[in-house]
């Protein structure tokens, strides 16, 4: 069955609020036999990646980057995770303040490194989500887990 990968920096409500939708969107009616593993960032290991078909990356803005807990995933699954994840599907969410500039460049560079496959757009967010945003969430993990279904 394919698998898809959630890595998540969820520290306040707001951020939980899009993790909660974007996860939804991964059960959306029709949607059948993707499994869902959520890891926190800072328990993700390489093995999670490898062993995932495609993978969605949440993290909140900080200090003009992603978190240093998703950073630390990077850190600790890039080269292990080199080549074998090639051309993998994921998407992405950012939850920030007033800028998450910086935050969006940072994963779009890595996940380039990667090789990884960006099949959605990435949705930002500042301040509470409203229910565009929150809809928008539920899009994005429905349209990763879609893409994932044999
Ligand atoms: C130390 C620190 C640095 C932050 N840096 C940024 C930043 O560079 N850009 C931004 O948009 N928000 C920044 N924020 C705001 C966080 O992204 C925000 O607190 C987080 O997404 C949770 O949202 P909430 O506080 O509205 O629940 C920062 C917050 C903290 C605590």
């Amino acid at each position: 069955m394919p698998t898809l990968l959630i890595v998540h920096h969820t520290p306040s409500p707001n951020c939980q609020a899009m993790f909660e939708a974007v996860l939804s969107g991964t059960g959306a009616d029709g949607i059948e036999g993707v499994e869902v593993v959520r890891r926190a960032a800072l328990s993700a290991t390489a093995a999670d990646v490898l062993d995932a078909d495609g993978y969605l990356l949440g993290t909140p803005a900080n200090l003009g980057y992603m978190s240093g807990a998703l950073k630390h995933f990077f850190d600790q699954v890039y080269y292990p995770c080199l080549d074998t994840t090639r051309g993998r599907p994921f998407g992405y969410y950012v939850h920030g303040g007033n800028d998450v500039t910086g935050a969006v460049r940072g994963i779009e560079s890595i996940t380039t490194g990667l090789g990884w496959r960006r099949a959605a757009d990435g949705v930002t967010v500042t301040g509470e989500p409203d229910k565009a945003d929150v809809e928008r969430c539920w899009e994005l993990g429905a349209t990763i887990a879609a893409g994932l279904m044999d």
